[in-house]
């Protein structure tokens, strides 16, 4: 079976101060390879816990959680920042990029990180930015960007190093209908062009309708199809 990822048994506690809370509830989740899967779920549900998880941005209180193959709690923190580098693309709600980066340079920078030239990193960094639809933006500033482009920078940047399995959390959250329907129609080409898998937290029911599958969390808890 090629599943990309594995949880198994997957729980999450929060502790602050006197007070525990429990986020996830022994997770069970398979996710094909080249997947597109749709994460719903109130507010508080778990959705942006297990994604976290998911993307070794954190790690479960118990439970096993298996990406590619590997086990990432057997994973001390600096070949999980490395596992995070190679494997998993983030975009978020808000787009996270360096405000003092270019757009070329905040793509460039996962492609720094593990190890290419400068050179080669442009190169990279200039290809996916066409992709996406950049042309003529490469020297812009982040705040010289529509939030629409903003994201594509960011969507870049979370593909630049070809990574298997591209996490999103909320990514048409902070656009407008519009853009979002076009940042919807870009995660779906990135999912047949590069054959990424797609996990995606949404409260957009036209992702759920793009995905292939709808994984429903409430109370940290998947529902039964
Ligand atoms: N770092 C943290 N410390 C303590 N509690 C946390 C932390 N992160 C999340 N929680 C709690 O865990 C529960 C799940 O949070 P999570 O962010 O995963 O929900 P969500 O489904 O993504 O919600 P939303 O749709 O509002 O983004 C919530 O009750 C939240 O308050
Ligand atoms: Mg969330």
């Amino acid at each position: 079976m090629d599943w990309i990822v594995v949880a198994d048994g997957v729980s999450k506690i929060y502790k602050t101060g006197e007070i525990n809370i429990t986020a996830l509830r022994n997770v069970d989740l398979k996710i094909w390879r080249g997947e597109y899967v749709a994460i719903l779920g109130p507010s508080g549900s778990g959705k942006s816990t297990l994604l976290n998880i998911i993307g070794g941005l954190d790690r479960p209180t118990s439970g096993k959680i298996y990406v590619d193959g590997v086990d990432l709690g057997s994973l001390k923190e600096g070949r999980l920042a490395r596992f995070r580098a190679e494997k998993v693309g983030f975009v978020f709600q808000f787009f996270n990029l360096i405000p003092t980066f270019t757009a070329l340079e905040n793509v460039m920078v996962p492609a720094e990180i593990v190890g290419l030239k400068a050179k080669d990193a442009r190169r990279r960094a200039e290809k996916i930015l066409l992709k996406v639809g950049l042309e003529g933006r490469f020297n812009h500033f982040p705040h010289q960007l529509s939030g629409g482009e903003q994201q594509r920078v960011a969507i870049a940047r979370a593909l630049v190093n070809n990574p298997p399995l591209l996490l999103c959390d909320e990514p048409t959250g902070n656009l407008d209908t519009k853009t979002g329907a076009e940042i919807i129609e870009l995660l779906s080409e990135i999912n047949t062009e590069y054959k990424a898998t797609l996990i995606i937290v949404t409260h957009d029911q036209r992702i759920a309708k793009a995905a292939d599958r709808i994984v429903n969390l409430v109370d940290g808890q998947i529902l039964e199809e």
